[in-house]
């Protein structure tokens, strides 16, 4: 497994690689790997002929309150886990690489961006297109992996790549939990020990919400409802929901009433100081 720290490097590699006729997979990520990163670079591996994964805590995805400078992080760790599951390439670029003096462009998808951890996070996933557009044009990847618990983030990567013709299949992978039901973060390692233990109720509310669903109950505001309930009696530690809503899981539109369609539930907690996003599907 090599080790590339430079962009002309992987553009290098990438180009080389594909003129030799070698698929390529590229799994993004921001590093502090856990079994939702390994299931995607399994997947990845699956695939391509070459994998490559990138680390890099992106600063222009997160905005000035938020917890860029507590972003958990563990390089060594990482590259060792990344050799376990059989990956070519970890592309570990640095700031000034990748936003040198005079950097001025951005990718923005315009509509989608707007409401759940948009609205909360404004310039959020303008960062992220920006940033991922920037990686698939330097790893040339024929394949790229992200996770389904980033929901809004893969329905507006998919929609960058079909507006702005990448040609690059985007692949989504389910959401990895623990044993409890938490779905795997890189944010769940800053957790207290009193807030880890009450993250587990996040899920176990869409459980019960998803089970009421399926029992036949199809007002989207009464599900929503059940969530906030059920986390207020079991949560003790300070917590906000700052979003509980119901998608289209297909168009990312909100479904308010009666619910029709193939559906997700979306939240997203402030456990102490930690921002906590989940999500699950609704099916009869
Ligand atoms: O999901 C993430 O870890 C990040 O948003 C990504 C896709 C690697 C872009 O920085």
């Amino acid at each position: 497994m090599q080790q590339i720290k430079c962009s002309k490097d992987i553009q290098a590699f990438a180009l080389e690689s594909r003129r030799a006729g070698k698929t390529i997979a590229l799994v993004p990520t921001m590093g502090y790997l856990h079994d939702g990163h390994l299931m995607l670079m399994r997947k990845a591996r699956e695939k391509a002929d070459l994998v490559i994964v990138s680390i890099f805590v992106n600063p222009i995805q997160f905005g000035p309150n938020e917890d860029l400078d507590r972003y958990p992080q563990d390089l060594e760790g990482d590259l060792a886990k990344c050799k376990t599951l059989g990956v070519d390439v970890v592309f570990t670029p640095t700031n000034e690489d990748l936003y040198p003096d005079l950097f001025q462009t951005s990718v923005e998808v315009k509509e989608i961006t707007k409401d759940l951890c948009g609205a909360g996070r404004p310039n959020h996933f303008q960062g992220v297109t920006t940033v991922v557009s920037k990686l698939f044009n330097l790893t040339l990847p024929n394949l790229a992996f992200f996770g389904e618990k980033d929901f809004q983030q893969l329905a507006v990567i998919r929609r960058m790549v079909i507006d702005l013709n990448f040609p690059i299949e985007i692949v989504g992978v389910e959401i990895v939990r623990e044993r409890n039901g938490l779905a795997m973060s890189s944010r769940n390692a800053n957790l207290p020990a009193r807030e880890r233990e009450e993250a587990p109720s996040i899920y176990q509310a869409l459980s019960h919400a998803k089970t009421l669903y399926q029992q036949g109950l199809k007002e989207s505001e009464k599900l929503c409802q059940t969530v906030s309930k059920q986390l207020e009696e079991k949560i003790s530690s300070p917590f906000r929901v700052e979003y509980v809503k119901i998608y289209d899981a297909l168009k990312l539109t909100e479904i308010k009433g009666r619910i029709t369609t193939p559906t997700v539930l979306l939240i997203a907690v402030h456990l102490g100081g930690t921002r906590l996003i989940d999500n699950l599907q609704l099916e009869n």
